[in-house]
């Protein structure tokens, strides 16, 4: 397989902290060119913080961090402290980074990369809300006809939403940035909550993270608090496991499966705002814009996770 290169756009939180880390951890296939932060799950300062952490606890001080918008394009942040704890990444006690964040900010970092490389050849991993992403394209729309595809974590449909009954967190946080990245052309590929509610971290996981080492410790620690709300939440037996979804995806693409299909987002209703409205039927004749992944061999996922996080 040749190696990848990406930029993971992001908001830690945990699962995205463990997201990056998987990313990390695969240098066969991924050549992390840079992390971009975004608001989000808590505001820019902790984002770009708890980014920063991770390159550090992966011992990779060489991939560069910036900070990109502190809120949505046109609408107050939202955050989710009430999942992810005050940090966004509680559950492991992380010294301070040493590091600064690079200089300049994340979406021009976005636009003079994706501007400046082999067409084609860049995918946007996309782990929050798609502030830096949308206001990118809106900067530079030619950007998308030179990327080799943006991967998300986002949106619902099957399973309805988990921060209002309509939506998802990171598309009802920016719709009118979603709604840009939907309708701008690149080739889509989602991972929303029908597939990611089936990445359920279970305890047998969490004990083999634990006996991992130091960053598998700091990774069962970050998750057993993150997933005691959604386990609560749903009365189920662990906790959805969202981000990593995207770059196990990259890395073995054969774990999920899906369907080519519409998508749209829902801007302007208050009871449904941020909706991900799919056309799983074909039913419109509006056009095929993205794959919405439907189906993932969890335990396959689990093992490439616990597999790559063994070797930080
Ligand atoms: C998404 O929202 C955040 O809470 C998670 O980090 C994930 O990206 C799930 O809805
Ligand atoms: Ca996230």
């Amino acid at each position: 397989m040749q190696r990848r290169p990406i930029i993971i756009d992001t908001d830690p939180g945990q699962d995205d902290a463990v997201a990056i880390l998987l990313a990390l951890a695969s240098p066969e296939e991924l050549d992390v060119l840079g992390i971009t932060a975004v608001a989000g799950n808590v505001p820019l300062e902790l984002t770009t913080v708890n980014s920063l952490k991770m390159t550090e606890l992966a011992r990779r001080r060489d991939v560069p961090v910036y900070a990109g918008c502190d809120r949505p394009m046109q609408r107050p942040l939202i955050t989710a402290e009430y999942v992810h704890g005050e940090t966004g990444i509680d559950g492991a006690d992380l010294p301070e980074p040493a590091t600064a964040p690079a200089k300049g900010h994340a979406v021009e970092f976005i636009v003079d990369t994706v501007m400046s490389s082999e067409p084609g050849s860049i995918t946007l991993c996309a782990l929050g809300p798609l502030t830096n992403l949308g206001t990118a394209i809106a900067m530079q729309p030619q950007l998308t006809g030179r990327l080799a595809e943006i991967v998300l974590m986002g949106g619902a449909f099957f399973e309805g939403g988990n921060t209002t009954p309509a939506a998802e967190f990171n598309i009802l946080v920016d719709p009118d940035a979603a709604d840009i990245v939907f309708r701008s052309g690149a080739p889509i590929t989602v991972m929303p909550l029908d597939v990611t509610h089936q990445a359920l971290i279970l305890r047998r996981h969490l004990d083999r993270f634990g006996a991992l080492g130091p960053v598998g410790e700091a990774v069962r620690g970050m998750l057993t608090f993150y997933e005691r709300y959604d386990v609560e939440k749903y009365g189920i037996e662990g906790g959805p496991l969202h981000d990593p979804c995207v770059i196990a995806y990259l890395i073995r693409p054969e774990l999920f499966s899906g369907r080519a299909v519409n998508v749209e987002v829902e801007v302007n209703s208050t009871l449904t705002l941020g909706m991900t409205v799919v056309d799983w039927w074909g039913m419109t004749d509006r056009p095929i814009i993205a794959t919405w992944m439907r189906e993932v061999d969890a335990a396959g996922f689990f093992d490439l996770l616990l597999e790559r996080i063994g070797r930080l």
